[in-house]
């Protein structure tokens, strides 16, 4: 079922802000490799769920037109503090709110996953191929059902920063689902500690169907281990390639 509000409101906003770089961190390499032709022609790259803006920073900070989207406000505000550069941040809610026509379509940290049922994945991934101009290039990353697999039965888990802290229970409801119950803790200007909670459930789907589907939308992709020479989680899954042109 869709959540009736984004996922990601102040609180879980803030805690990936500040915790949870290193999925941008570690892939931003391979997706600047990946865009070099799309900056020497000075083309637009359409970010979809840019969340705070992690990765959106290293595209503007080398020199890439961004449209950097989302479905939450809270990340969307963080995102123009981080990455103040980007030529539009603005809420795209997928799958199926028009995406602008572009020179490349990026996405990381599996945004795609979190919409409710495997035609709505497949949407958003079409709409994002069909936005692609000739020549462009696509860079999603995406749960494979092999992410749970890894996961499934692993104890909660915890982080702590200097003024937050996340609890992280993972399960898998069904076999194409897999769920995240995260309680997060901030503390207060007076010194207190507040509390939020927010469930956030994924759809898995087997990618190995994806590049046929594309195919049919002019966009030739492979499903890779990575974007670049980073390693992933395993089960997540990057689709590179491109528009034909
Ligand atoms: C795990 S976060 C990754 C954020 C960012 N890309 C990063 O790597 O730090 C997933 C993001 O997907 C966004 N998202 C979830 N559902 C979405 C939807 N239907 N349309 C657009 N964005 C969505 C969330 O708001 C969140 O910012």
């Amino acid at each position: 079922m869709a959540p009736d509000e984004p996922y990601y409101r102040d609180d879980l906003a803030l805690v990936h802000h500040l915790g949870f770089g290193f999925h941008a961190d570690m892939c931003a390499p391979g997706i600047l490799r990946l865009l070099e032709p799309v900056l020497e022609r000075n083309g637009l790259v359409l970010e979809l769920g840019c969340g705070s803006g992690l990765l959106t920073r290293y595209l503007v900070e080398a020199g890439h037109r961004v449209i950097a989207t989302d479905a939450s406000p809270a990340m969307l505000e963080l995102a123009s503090r981080t990455a103040p550069g980007a030529e539009e941040i603005r809420v795209l809610v997928m799958p199926d709110d028009p995406m602008p026509a572009c020179d490349a379509v990026v996405s990381i940290g599996h945004p795609v996953s979190y919409l409710d049922s495997e035609a709505a994945v497949l949407r958003a991934l079409t709409n994002a191929a069909d936005a692609l101009n000739p020549g462009g290039v696509y860079a999603i990353d995406i749960e494979d059902f092999a992410y749970a697999d890894a996961v499934a039965g692993t104890p909660p888990s915890g982080r702590v920063g200097d003024d937050w802290a996340i609890i992280l229970k993972r399960e898998r409801p069904a076999p194409n689902k897999f769920v995240r119950d995260m309680t997060t803790f901030l503390r207060n200007d007076d010194g207190t500690w507040r509390r939020d909670d927010e469930r956030h459930e994924n759809t898995l789907i087997d990618t190995s169907k994806i590049p046929a589907l594309l195919a049919d939308h002019g966009v030739d992709v492979e499903c890779r281990t990575a974007f670049g020479d980073e390693t992933f989680p395993p089960g997540l899954v990057a689709l590179v390639g491109h528009k034909r042109t």
